[in-house]
């Protein structure tokens, strides 16, 4: 399924609040209110929930890494077979917390395409986010390491990098659409997100922590438009 843009990408991460029954509800909510509110969200949550979720859910799900090995015996890899197998539409590639070589993120675009699998590279800076459009992704989530997890969202504390990442990723293919993330909260972050360019956010502790994931999951979609 081509994902609409601007989209919101939520990665569950490992963390407690969003694994097992938990990513299923939180999967629940999000597809419940990207219909209602007909707004584009995607859902990435961990290999051990993908096949469960995508069977609940009409939203895109994607994987968040796979190792760029062919499928055989290779115990305890997630391939690209697996994923396609388990139901997603996509993957995370290059996560700042799951950083691959060149050649491994060459190797898993190229894999995915064949695959119809979406990618979304990450990168942490704009020099990274350059390389990685030319390798023909479907989106650059470009995300400062630093900023991951934090309070401040990457569209306050560092606007250059995505408006700079928008612009070097466009002028390398323009058919690579960027996202950014780190730090991002609410609705306000998101259509900051959008103003500098972007066609979109990729996030997790803002959703997977919140007290109420409904009115933040509102909020954020609210700044799409
Ligand atoms: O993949 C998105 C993630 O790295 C951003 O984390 O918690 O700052 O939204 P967070």
């Amino acid at each position: 399924m081509a994902v609409e843009t601007p989209v919101i990408v939520i990665n569950y991460k490992a963390y407690p609040e969003s694994i097992g029954p938990a990513a299923l509800e939180l999967s629940k909510l999000a597809d419940a209110l990207a219909r209602e509110k007909r707004a584009s969200v995607v859902v990435c949550p961990p290999v051990s929930d993908l096949f469960c979720v995508q069977a609940e859910v009409g939203i895109p799900v994607w994987g968040q890494a796979a190792d760029a090995v062919e499928p055989g015996g290779r115990t305890g890899h997630v391939t690209c077979e697996m994923l396609v197998n388990a139901g997603a539409e996509g993957l995370l590639v290059n996560h700042s917390e799951r950083r691959l070589q060149l050649a491994d993120m060459e190797w898993l675009v190229a894999r995915a395409r064949r695959l119809k699998l979406d990618t979304c590279v990450c990168t942490n800076n704009v020099a990274v986010s350059r390389a990685a459009a030319a390798l023909g992704p479907d989106f650059v989530a470009v995300e400062p390491p630093e900023l991951i997890g934090g309070d401040v969202s990457v569209t306050t504390a560092d606007p250059e990098v995505v408006r700079r990442s928008v612009e070097e990723v466009r002028r390398v293919d323009p058919k690579v659409r960027v996202l950014c993330g780190a730090g991002v909260k609410n609705g306000k972050d998101v259509s900051k997100a959008i103003e500098l360019g972007a066609q979109g956010v990729l996030l997790a502790s803002g959703v997977v922590k919140a007290k109420d994931k409904r009115a933040t999951l509102l909020d954020l979609i609210a700044g799409l438009k």
